[in-house]
């Protein structure tokens, strides 16, 4: 990951420059890194933006061809990846590090960076899988929309080389990935579960315009929560639902 590297100073989204490379005749490289200075249209989660301000934050993408995973097993991929970021941000934020499902990266109750996983399917498999990933790493403020937003700077307080912790990113994603492709999918599943934010408490969910109390249990093979409410009933969302 990351051996063939491209910058670009402004972009709309590196998900969508990424993906279009991917669709032209001349095959690009898997595990190719777009990284933009600046995404004058960055693209969340539920059709929402991604805000970074310019020269400040990761925004990047990776072009991943897992033909390996079927596509009823294409959330380990999110599993994977989730790990990578995780892993490569552990050694400078402990503990209070946590993957919040299905892909977020939380410091505490705030979050730190998300993903915008987008799988292009071709004939029954994956054929590309474009990974965008956005964190914050040294942006000072954030607009009062995104209350719940924090940077590595806001907390240990100090200016972060962006390539450096890139390059630590890529190599921890590529060990995951690699972990996957070995075969080693329970191990990969137990360690995403067990860096859940929220596993096991006891917690409010929105579900649509119902609220409910109750307890992340698991996360089902396919990318499902599995919550338990307090009437013990165990309960399935998906992304949308919940
Ligand atoms: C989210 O948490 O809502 C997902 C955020 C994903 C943002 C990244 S930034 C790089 C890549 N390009 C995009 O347009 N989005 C992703």
């Amino acid at each position: 990951v990351g051996q063939n590297y491209i910058t670009i100073k402004e972009v709309d989204s590196t998900n969508n420059y990424l993906k279009e490379l991917a669709s032209n005749s001349k095959p690009v490289i898997e595990g190719t890194v777009i990284m933009a200075e600046n995404q004058f249209a960055g693209r969340g989660q539920h059709q929402n933006g991604w805000h970074a301000e310019p020269g400040k934050n990761l925004t990047f993408s990776v072009l991943f061809k897992p033909g390996f995973i079927s596509i009823a097993e294409q959330f380990d991929l999110t599993r994977a990846i989730s790990l990578g970021v995780f892993d490569a941000l552990e050694p400078l934020l402990g503990d209070r590090l946590k993957i919040k499902w299905p892909n977020d990266i939380y410091y505490g109750d705030y979050k730190l960076g998300g993903m915008l996983i987008e799988n292009m399917i071709q004939g029954g498999q994956i054929k590309h899988s474009i990974i965008g990933i956005g964190l914050n790493i040294n942006q000072e403020n954030f607009p009062p929309h995104l209350p719940n937003a924090i940077s590595l700077k806001q907390i240990l307080h100090q200016d972060y080389g962006l390539e450096a912790l890139l390059s630590e990113i890529c190599k921890h994603i590529e060990a995951w990935y690699l972990n996957l492709k070995a075969g080693k999918t329970s191990f990969v599943r137990n360690s995403y579960l067990s860096r859940l934010y929220w596993l096991n408490e006891q917690k409010g969910f929105k579900a649509g315009n119902r609220f409910l109390e109750g307890t992340i249990k698991d996360v089902m093979f396919n990318g499902l929560l599995v919550i338990e409410d307090n009437n013990k009933h165990i309960l399935e969302f998906s992304l949308k639902e919940i």
